[in-house]
């Protein structure tokens, strides 16, 4: 940040609003008549608020970081920004190359502190310092020497109006102010501040002062990069009267499917439009699908539309798999890539790989000036609004809505719905946002549900069909905000080994819809219960049809019933409300769990 006025409170407020991205540690550096000094803290962004409190700084120039640990303990020693006495860096990513330029660094006399990948710039660029360059030069040169996905923030000593970005993968924006500049990795953070954006491009190294910026390529040429407006929301995203943003946003997703709906259907008409996709549905052969976590179990509930309603193979895997599968794809065809932060590496990587092979990128993104949404042919948005809670909950709604609408929107187009479909479909769609809201009314009993569960050590979740997803789902979202081992597998699968897991003290979680599947998971459950399983069953039917005992203290609400099409995005809210008392009961950190970010930048 170049502010005219000292800079360190205005760093924290951005900070805060990435601390949702990562929060192992955080710090700020800053420029005071021509020296560098810095603050760092572990942990939250309010115990740095309490070290500047005791010891403010008072530069006009400065930079910020919060963490999440790639390389190097979370603790304050390997907090960034990293600094000796002539530069400042800060950093997002991964450099690939770190461990031979420390070596080659080291043999000329470098010495390093940490065991971070990030001090490495520090010292390389130093290093160019030392042989004499501007600092300008000197950011340029070791830019060239670094391999890896990364975003980078640096001042100089005696620089008071210089500061300079770099973006190599993660995101990086540009803030325009009044006399002021920012830099930060995303609008949120610059919000605050300014709505005037400029997004650097992979490759671009961004030279700012308080007049303005340039753009370099990594071949030294310099290159034009026009503002636009942000429409990153300006009010600090607050939890309203919930406890934690998880909460809030599990019950705003009445509304934000109703937004997300919107966007692509007609009610009054019952007709879906899609936007335009580059390509014939009709030449289709098949479509490529790849995300990762929760979105990734949102495109395999795709799979079972498309291919019903489509009539379109998926091929689908996790992007960290499918990019090194390296699947062969017929050119022409169509790639979905699904992602709630739209930066997620390993799906980047993936979109790069199909985009190689030819396919025409579809993007289902809840952030609109994302990079992948940048880098699609075609964007299908979810209009979740900013998403906090590092579990994702209404964006994996959002996004099975749009899932909803593009297989309708394939089917017509492909012939293979009628227009009597269409509006059976579109109508259940409709009913969607109600139905969801009589489950939140339903909430204290999965809370009481929750207090069973937290006893557990182990979890079982089932489904079949389209709610086999939603039992992987439903185990991703125990195990990643209450720590529970939880694991979700195909009803069917059960007797082929994992039944053997089965016994009083492993509760299993069954999501069964009363669709044409009910009957095959009934008989699932009788065998689990005949081991003397604990049956926690999601259904709309009544508990005596389960055709085994349950345990009435482990049983959840009626879920209410609604049509087959609709129920992996009704039965996401029963698995939400689960894991989430769940974990508020084990006392867990619920919107920021250990080990984990919202948003992984990093492969
Ligand atoms: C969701 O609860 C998880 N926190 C995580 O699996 C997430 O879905 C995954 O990292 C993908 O993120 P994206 O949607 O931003 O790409």
């Amino acid at each position: 940040m170049l502010g005219k006025d000292a800079v360190a409170g205005g760093l924290v407020d951005a900070l805060r609003r990435l601390e949702y991205r990562g929060y192992d540690s955080a710090g700020v550096a800053t420029v005071e008549n021509g020296r560098l000094d810095r603050r760092r803290a572990e942990g939250k962004l309010r115990n740095l608020e309490m070290r500047l409190a005791s010891h403010p700084l008072k530069g006009r120039t400065g930079l910020g970081h919060t963490r999440w640990a790639t390389h190097g303990k979370p603790v304050e020693h390997n907090a960034h920004p990293h600094m000796n006495g002539r530069v400042a860096v800060v950093h997002n990513g991964i450099i690939e190359n770190f461990q031979e330029l420390k070596e080659e660094l080291t043999a000329k006399g470098h010495r390093f502190e940490t065991e971070t990948d990030t001090e490495t710039v520090l010292h390389l660029v130093s290093d160019y310092l030392d042989q004499g360059l501007v600092p300008v030069e000197a950011a340029k040169r070791a830019l060239r020497r670094l391999r890896g996905a990364f975003a980078l923030g640096l001042i100089f000593a005696g620089e008071d109006n210089l500061m300079i970005g770099a973006r190599q993968g993660p995101p990086l924006a540009i803030g325009h102010g009044n006399g002021e500049m920012y830099l930060g990795s995303d609008a949120i953070a610059l919000a605050p501040f300014t709505d005037t954006i400029t997004y650097l491009e992979d490759g671009d190294c961004a030279v700012l002062s308080r007049e303005g910026a340039q753009f370099f390529r990594s071949d030294g040429s310099s290159v034009e990069r026009v503002p636009i407006k942000s429409v990153a929301s300006s009010l600090l995203v607050d939890k309203g009267n919930f406890r934690h943003f998880m909460a809030k946003e599990i019950h705003e997703q009445p509304e934000v499917i109703g937004h997300t709906l919107a966007n692509y259907v007609d009610f009054a008409n019952r007709t879906v439009t899609l936007p335009n996709l580059g390509i014939d549905p009709a030449k289709l052969d098949s479509i490529a699908m790849s995300a990762c976590g929760t979105a990734y179990f949102a495109g395999l509930v795709g799979k079972y539309w498309l291919e019903r309603y489509a009539r379109l193979p998926v091929e689908i895997d996790i992007a960290s798999e499918f990019r090194y599968r390296e699947p062969p794809l017929k050119s022409g065809g169509l790639a979905v890539f699904i992602s709630q932060s739209g930066e997620t590496a390993d799906t980047l990587a993936t979109l790069r790989y199909c985009k190689a092979q030819a396919q025409r990128i579809a993007a289902i993104v809840n952030v609109r000036t994302s990079t992948i949404a940048r880098e699609a042919d075609a964007v299908l948005p979810t209009l979740a609004g900013p998403e906090i809670g590092v579990a994702s909950t209404k964006a994996f709604t959002s996004q099975l809505a749009v899932l909803a609408c593009l297989a309708i929107g394939l089917g017509r187009a492909r012939g293979t719905l009628s227009a009597a479909q269409e509006a059976e479909l579109v109508k259940a769609l409709g009913e969607l946002p109600r139905h969801i809201a009589t489950v939140l009314r339903g909430e204290a009993r999965y809370e009481t549900l929750a207090h069973q569960l937290a006893k557990a050590q182990d979890v079982l979740y089932l489904g079949r069909g389209a709610s086999y997803p939603l039992a992987l789902e439903g185990a991703l979202k125990l195990k990643e905000i209450s720590y529970i081992h939880a694991e979700g597998y195909a009803a069917g699968e059960l007797k082929h080994g994992p039944i053997a897991l089965i016994d009083e003290k492993v509760p299993v979680i069954v999501v069964a819809p009363e669709d044409e599947l009910f009957e095959k998971t009934v008989s699932n459950l009788q065998e689990v219960a005949a081991r003397g399983g604990r049956i926690i069953l999601l259904s709309s039917a009544a508990p005596d049809r389960a055709g085994c005992p349950l345990d009435m203290d482990l049983q959840a609400p009626p879920v209410p019933a609604a049509h087959a099409f609709t129920n992996p995005l009704l039965y996401a809210v029963p698995v939400q409300l689960i894991a989430y008392h769940t974990a508020v009961f084990m006392g867990t950190d619920v919107d920021q769990p250990r080990n984990l970010a919202k948003s992984v930048t990093v492969e």
